[in-house]
């Protein structure tokens, strides 16, 4: 409008003039708009690599830094990230200069109308893309595109649950073009293993369950049937929070284990130690199942199952004992005596392999002596003939011996149904003997087991 008042303009009208001059100020403005930039603009075609000469290599500048860890499936095998990507090209076809368009350096545009490399996520096993979508990317005056984006990257990762809940996860992630070799992109990073850790440092949001401890990144190439193709991988390590499962699982299955441990010094012939252990158990299953659906499901097997299960085969062993002890005690009712074998490997050299005392034979071996013989009555029979012996032959004297022995007799006859009833309340019999015997060993095993499994358990999680 201006142009055709200005053109059509009388050279003698000075006002007119001058403010034609002042619209052609104004015309200089309009070269701020975006629009004439683009429009004057030559792009080159949509998808064909922008570069003046085939042989010239794009070279593609990757950034990452981890937002977030969102979860690692250990059953899947997968482990899913937020990260926020970067990736720095230049487009030789395009270029302007910034004082022509009112320095205008920079301008942000949507990515539908450009070339942009196919990147391609190696590890990425999820095809639907549920990233958010950032689809802008910004052209600077020289070429330099910048396209940047946040990307929810679902990939494979090796899982090794060995040391769970104490485990350290390394996962890759890997940059790549999919289908341009290295001499046409050539991808590369410019930051080094400490910076990417640093600048993730800085935005990550913690997880409660994953500690990220180290990201090691490098130029890599990958060569496929002699195609080598330009890769950037970064390797995330991260560590499990441990302190959850130490809680609600190792503590109480060590508490488990200290209660059947205590129920072992329940008295063994009340009979309430096997119900007491089966209690335990029970609880101890309930426990188990809380473990299972906590454990990560993979093919290795983790140590903490294993510590399970042999705490769990312990605690059944015990109760096998509380039942071999309480059969035994029913037998000592029925039998006074042990087969000679049990006497000799069991009563013998198992008990004094196990450090029992003196008291406790003495104990036992009395009642042996007194089921066996009865000396005492012998040596008064002896006594006795020893009186027969002296040369006093009297009737009077023979009745005495008579009614001595008749009263010997009865004497022993009361002697025994005593020591009989002794037995039955206070069960001291060798069947008693032997089941204390037994119950010692088992502790003996149990404590060793117990050990043995604790120890190893903590030596495998603190290596
Ligand atoms: C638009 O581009 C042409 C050349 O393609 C150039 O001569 C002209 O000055 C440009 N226009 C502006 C406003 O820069
Ligand atoms: C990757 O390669 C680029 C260019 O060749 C180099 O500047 C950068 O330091 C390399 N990065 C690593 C981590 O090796």
């Amino acid at each position: 409008m201006c142009i055709s008042s200005c053109l059509s303009m009388s050279p003698h009208t000075m006002t007119l003039l001058l403010t034609c001059t002042l619209f052609g100020v104004g015309y200089g403005q309009l070269n701020c708009s975006f629009d004439i930039l683009i429009n004057n603009l030559s792009f080159p075609s949509l998808s064909i690599r922008p570069v003046k000469n085939w042989r010239t290599a794009t070279e593609i500048q990757i950034e990452m830094a981890l937002y977030n860890i969102i979860d690692l499936d250990t059953s899947l095998q997968s482990f899913t990230t937020l990260v926020w990507f970067t990736m720095i090209w230049n487009n030789e076809f395009i270029q302007w200069e910034p004082q022509q368009y009112c320095s205008i350096e920079k301008i942000f545009l949507s990515n539908v109308s450009y070339w942009q490399p196919d990147l391609y996520i190696y590890e990425r096993i999820q095809s639907e893309d549920k990233s958010p979508s950032v689809p802008f990317y910004s052209i600077q005056y020289n070429g330099l595109t910048t396209r940047a984006m946040p990307l929810r990257i679902v990939s494979s990762c090796t899982v090794d649950v060995f040391k769970f809940p104490f485990d350290i996860q390394k996962c890759n992630i890997t940059f790549g073009s999919y289908i341009h070799p290295v001499q046409q992109i050539f991808m590369y990073t410019s930051l080094n293993s400490a910076e990417v850790l640093s600048s993730t440092k800085s935005v990550i949001v913690t997880n409660d369950n994953w500690d990220l401890l180290s990201i090691t990144v490098t130029n890599n190439t990958l060569d496929i049937k002699g195609e080598i193709y330009s890769t950037v991988s970064y390797e995330i390590t991260i560590k499990r929070e441990p302190a959850i499962y130490i809680i609600t699982l190792i503590a109480p299955a060590c508490f488990m284990v200290i209660l059947d441990l205590a129920s072992m010094f329940i008295q063994m012939d009340s009979g309430q130690g096997l119900g007491f252990k089966i209690t335990i158990v029970l609880g101890f299953s309930v426990l188990l199942s809380i473990l299972n659906t906590m454990l990560p499901t993979s093919d290795m097997v983790p140590v903490l199952g294993i510590f399970c299960c042999v705490v769990m085969a312990v605690m059944v062993f015990s109760i096998m004992e509380s039942i071999a002890i309480s059969y035994m005690l029913i037998l000592s009712k029925s039998q006074s005596t042990v087969p000679s074998w049990i006497k000799t490997w069991i009563l013998r050299y198992l008990a004094r392999a196990l450090f029992f005392k003196e008291k406790f034979f003495m104990e036992y071996g009395i009642k042996i002596s007194q089921t066996e013989t009865n000396v005492n009555p012998r040596v008064l029979e002896e006594q006795s003939m020893e009186t027969k012996r002296k040369p006093q032959n009297d009737k009077e004297d023979k009745m005495v011996k008579k009614l001595l022995k008749m009263l010997l007799q009865e004497v022993k006859k009361i002697h025994d149904k005593i020591v009989d009833s002794n037995d039955m309340d206070d069960l001291k019999t060798e069947w008693h003997a032997v089941a204390l015997v037994l119950e010692r060993l088992v502790l003996l095993i149990y404590l060793l087991t117990v050990a043995i499994l604790f120890a190893v358990v903590l030596i495998i999680w603190l290596t």
